[in-house]
């Protein structure tokens, strides 16, 4: 069912997690979500039918990326992203900020936007909220985000004060150049970094902009997950009940499971892409390094209860092989496992809240991942 307007609708909840939909003209989707990250309009090493097959509803690109490479008026003209990467339902887009503070070279923010040198061949950029939203309307991204900056923790109480203030100034004005476009949503960030009185200004000046969904953005930058999960404690109860909630690039399925209890709604990570390029798998048993020599023998699959052909039909003995000698196919085969799992596991969380068992499937699978498997 596809509606012509964004949407947002709780269908049950447990404590403070919450099952439900947003609801948009490209697909519904269904949270608690995963959202693969296809930072240059590709999921590295997957193609789209697999991604789309393991339960995706949306993926996740990247304004600095594209408006780099090939660009954002190139995509506009060969007919937007969707159609560009073949991905027909809703796609996400990070603002650009975050991706400047952490590859790009010469990096200058002022009030008016942030400046900065390609990482891919030096050459000088301007990027103002307005731009960024002008970049992402060429992609034709659905959901659409402010333009923020994220510090680094650890960082002094007025650097993130500074950085909190200016990210609510260029929501506002990350809105207006927004506009009017009842199909599509443009979502706030909550800075603060690791201060809860922060975070609690930053929440409710930007609740006042009246947005349609909300990030809680600079965290997992360093801190420890306890600090994170406080950062989640004082901010979603100050958000919306009626409008989606996003943690960025969080986490790992430890991460996510604590942070849907607090009432997170969207992820994304490169967590289980980038890992499955480096031999490591995620599973119900934990995390398997498959470069470790102990694999080299052994005849299992991963998990032979997996739906997850990578997971059930190829021994650990070849994938250790693959991923030894840098084969492509073992890049493959571990990012599908891992995009599985993640999705797998968004599965069971919103079956378990819908159940109203969602403290007991958390237990339960914490103690597959402590158990291990051999
Ligand atoms: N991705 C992970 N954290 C952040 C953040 O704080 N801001 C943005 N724009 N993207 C992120």
């Amino acid at each position: 069912m596809s509606a012509s307007e964004f949407g947002f609708k709780v269908t049950a909840t447990d404590g403070a997690a919450r099952r439900g939909t947003v609801s948009m003209p490209r697909g519904e989707i269904r949270t608690p979500a995963f959202m693969p990250v296809g930072t240059g309009g590709t999921v590295k090493a997957m193609y789209m039918e697999q991604v789309r097959d393991l339960g995706a509803d949306i993926i996740l690109g990247n304004t600095y990326h594209l408006m780099l490479r090939p660009g954002a008026e190139r995509v506009a003209k060969l007919g937007g992203l969707h159609s560009f990467a073949r991905w027909e339902r809703p796609i996400l887009t990070d603002s650009g900020g975050f991706q400047v503070m952490s590859l790009a070279g010469l990096r200058k923010v002022t009030e008016q936007g942030v400046t900065f040198q390609s990482h891919i061949d030096g050459r000088k950029y301007d990027m103002s909220p307005e731009r960024s939203i002008e970049i992402q309307g060429l992609l034709d991204s659905d959901i659409q985000m402010q333009l923020d900056e994220c510090v680094r923790l650890p960082a002094s109480a007025e650097e993130i004060e500074r950085a909190m203030e200016m990210s609510v100034r260029w929501a506002d004005r990350c809105k207006t150049a927004f506009g009017d476009q009842p199909g599509k949503a443009m979502f706030g960030i909550v800075q603060g970094g690791d201060s809860p009185a922060l975070r609690e200004r930053s929440a409710r000046a930007l609740v006042d902009l009246d947005l349609k969904g909300y990030a809680v953005g600079g965290l997992a930058v360093g801190e420890p997950q306890e600090v994170m999960l406080d950062m989640l404690e004082v901010t979603c109860p100050l958000l919306p009940d009626n409008k989606p909630r996003y943690l960025m690039g969080v986490g790992t399925p430890d991460d996510i499971l604590k942070s849907v209890a607090r009432g997170i709604d969207m992820f994304d990570c490169v967590m289980p892409t980038r890992a499955g390029r480096h031999g490591l798998a995620f599973t119900r048993f934990g995390k398997i390094n498959l470069k470790n020599a102990r694999h080299a023998d052994d005849p299992r699959p991963l998990d032979p209860d997996s739906n997850c052909p990578a997971a059930r039909d190829y021994s650990r003995a070849y994938l250790h092989h693959l991923v030894r000698s840098n084969e492509i196919l073992g890049m493959m085969l571990l990012t599908w496992v891992n995009l599985a799992y993640y999705q797998d596991l968004m599965a069971g969380v919103r079956g378990a809240i819908e159940a109203g068992n969602y403290a007991d499937f958390c237990a339960e699978t914490q103690a597959g991942w402590e158990k291990g498997d051999i």
